[in-house]
């Protein structure tokens, strides 16, 4: 058993992997300022810190006593606002990070793992691999590169760090009610209210969809690694999907035809890939892990899951 902080832990990855660390017995402490989450989606048996990882005083007032790990998913998540507001972006995800491995190191944390995101490789042709350069094409993509770049500064000093490149994650506990993260959830927003999808981009970019059962499965497993310290993995399927490919199982899920679901054209978001697909080779050698839930399976147990949660209008009742 183990004590752990999890930062945004009431989010829709972090929540998943507190409730994974809850259910077999470890204790957590999420903290989270509940930007984009709330109280409800915080996981029952974990205790919510609600601080900013920004600010300085949470690492002096909020997080007591020693904790064996930190799990840092707290984060601005948005590509898209990124470019509304870069410097808060940065604030967050590369400050923010820098503070709470300062904060982990002073504490005698030893091991220490990161969210960090395709969105560091830019647009990609073919599966890319760890050892690719970073070229980000966001704001977002440029604070995950630093926020990078701070774990493997602490990670020369010696606290055990591993950092996952992820790729699209998707599942229940998306939230539903942002438009601006996560092109699952908001195609499936657009869906449950009954209104064409809004397709921000064109319709052959291609992702590499992993499902967050699967993510947590990954997270679980570099903890509980011995001598995993110091990694960088891809966590994604290795699989491409072309948005095209994406709205046709999703519109199907809804009952309607092949290729023919609902959607409107609209221009692409600033900094947007065209492509993007995981080669997940280490991951698999190193960790042992593979993905376990296809598309197929998944996509329509996520739709199943959001008309469970949606009231009438679309919006979003409970996670
Ligand atoms: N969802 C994806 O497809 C994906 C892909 C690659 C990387 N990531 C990364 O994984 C992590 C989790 O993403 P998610 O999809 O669960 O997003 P999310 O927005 O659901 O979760 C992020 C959480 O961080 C919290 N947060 C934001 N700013 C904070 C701050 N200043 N202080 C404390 N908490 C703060 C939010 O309230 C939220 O609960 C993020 O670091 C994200 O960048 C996500």
């Amino acid at each position: 058993m183990g004590r752990y902080v999890v930062t945004g832990g009431a989010g829709f990855i972090g929540g998943r992997i507190a409730e994974r660390l809850v259910a077999r017995g470890d204790e957590v402490v999420v903290l989270d300022d509940l930007s984009t989450s709330s109280e409800r989606t915080a996981p029952e048996g974990a205790t919510l810190v609600v601080a900013d990882l920004s600010d300085e005083r949470t690492y002096a007032e909020g997080l007591k006593g020693a904790f064996d790990a930190v799990l840092h998913l707290g984060a601005q998540s948005s590509g898209e606002i990124s470019h509304l507001n870069p410097a808060r972006d940065f604030d967050v995800n590369a400050r923010g990070t820098l503070l709470l491995l300062r904060w982990a190191e002073a504490s005698g944390v030893s091991r220490f793992l990161h969210a960090s995101s395709m969105a560091v490789y830019g647009s990609v042709e073919g599966p890319v691999l760890e050892t690719a350069p970073t070229k980000p094409g966001s704001y977002y993509g440029v604070s995950k590169v630093a926020g990078e770049a701070a774990v493997r500064f602490f990670a020369g000093r010696g606290l055990q760090t591993t950092t996952f490149r992820m790729f699209n994650v998707y599942g229940p506990g998306q939230n539903l009610a942002n438009l601006r993260q996560g092109m699952v959830s908001i195609y499936l927003a657009y869906l449950l209210r009954g209104e064409p999808v809004v397709v921000k981009g064109a319709l052959d970019r291609y992702r590499d969809f992993v499902h967050v059962d699967d993510v947590a499965t990954a997270w679980l497993a570099a903890l509980d690694a011995k001598g995993a310290a110091d990694r960088l993995y891809n966590l994604g399927t290795g699989r491409k999907t072309t948005v095209a490919e994406l709205l046709d199982q999703l519109g199907q899920a809804f009952g309607y035809p092949a290729a023919a679901c609902p959607m409107t054209a609209a221009d692409g978001t600033p900094g947007d890939m065209h492509g993007s697909v995981a080669d997940i080779t280490r991951i698999r050698t190193q960790l042992g892990w593979r993905p376990e839930v296809t598309l197929e399976r998944g996509i329509p147990e996520m739709v199943d899951w959001a008309r469970s949660v949606a009231d009438a209008t679309g919006r979003e009742r409970k996670v």
